[in-house]
């Protein structure tokens, strides 16, 4: 679909990898959760990807105290490059390049990690006055969904923000950012949210999920809000008071998701992209199912 000539087109994503990953704790110690490999690549990898894939190439993440690992991995590698060179390993030599080469990142820190809408207000200098994408870097889509695509004609259409909303069971959706909204099927309008609720008072199973596409509106708002739910700032409850000034929509997605923040989630992850890879799922699936029947 075109853009309607006054409203600018999104080119940035900003994608958060400033937490402290204590559910993963002792791993992230000295290494941001978003290095973790998934099967054979950082979960940041996947992420910046799929933001390439939707149209962002400029890409600026929110790092904390462990950028380092964050930064080396997207930066060249000239020492590694000439030994694959030298044994002629092109493949892998192509695998290094190809961090390098996806995306111009640019980073900048969060200080302290006060929260996720504090981690995006980092972002305001380099983003300007534009809508943006936010890409939670431990938060996976599989690629052969198009969430952020979808995300981005909508955001095109009707101006405003958008939220990727996510079923889950009920008792599931204390664990989320939770959304009221008017309508049904894949979009739909946001009246409220309310971020990790108690089940009784949450107002749908209607969860958020770590894609958004927002108005630089949010800015101000992420300025001024106080502390929210564990004495972080909340990038939900900016989006709540946004919700009185522009439109903010949902887009439900009912595709594929990788949570690897969480450590059952991260295993599950790594066993289902490897189980679809040509080269490993055919040797993984066998010896599951053999291994599987060894279980009592
Ligand atoms: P999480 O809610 O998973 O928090 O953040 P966390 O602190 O990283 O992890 P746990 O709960 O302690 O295990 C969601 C996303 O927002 C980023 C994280 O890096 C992750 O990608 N984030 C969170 C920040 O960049 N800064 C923050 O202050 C908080």
């Amino acid at each position: 679909m075109t853009t309607p000539p006054d409203r600018a087109r999104v080119t940035k994503a900003v994608i958060p990898a400033a937490g402290l990953g204590t559910r993963f704790l002792p791993a992230t110690k000295a290494s941001p959760k978003e290095m973790l490999p998934v099967v054979d690549k950082p979960a940041i990898q996947y992420v910046v990807e799929e933001a390439v894939r939707a149209g962002l190439s400029d890409v600026l993440m929110v790092t904390g105290r462990n950028k380092r690992p964050l930064e080396d991995h997207f930066d060249r590698n000239v020492e590694l490059e000439t030994a694959l060179e030298a044994k002629g390993d092109t493949a892998r030599l192509a695998a290094v390049q190809h961090a390098t080469d996806l995306a111009t990142v640019h980073y900048v820190r969060q200080g302290d990690a006060l929260g996720l809408g504090h981690a995006v207000l980092a972002a305001a200098q380099h983003v300007g006055d534009e809508p943006f994408a936010v890409l939670l870097g431990d938060d996976l889509i599989d690629d052969r969904d198009h969430l952020l695509e979808q995300m981005l004609d909508v955001q095109a259409r009707e101006g405003g923000s958008v939220i990727a909303l996510m079923e889950v069971p009920p008792e599931s959706v204390s664990l989320y950012g939770c959304a009221a909204v008017e309508g049904s099927g894949d979009v739909v309008r946001i009246t409220g949210l309310v971020e990790k609720p108690p089940v009784d008072q949450a107002p749908s199973n209607l969860a958020i999920i770590g894609r958004y596409v927002l108005s630089p509106a949010v800015f101000d708002v992420l300025r001024t809000i106080p502390r929210g739910r564990g004495g972080e700032y909340q990038l939900t409850d900016a989006l709540q008071e946004l919700i009185a000034t522009e439109p903010v929509h949902g887009v439900v997605f009912r595709g594929r998701r990788y949570d690897t923040g969480d450590r059952l989630d991260y295993l599950k992850a790594v066993v289902q992209l490897a189980a679809d890879r040509e080269d490993l799922g055919p040797p993984l699936t066998a010896w599951l199912r053999e291994w599987l029947g060894t279980r009592p």
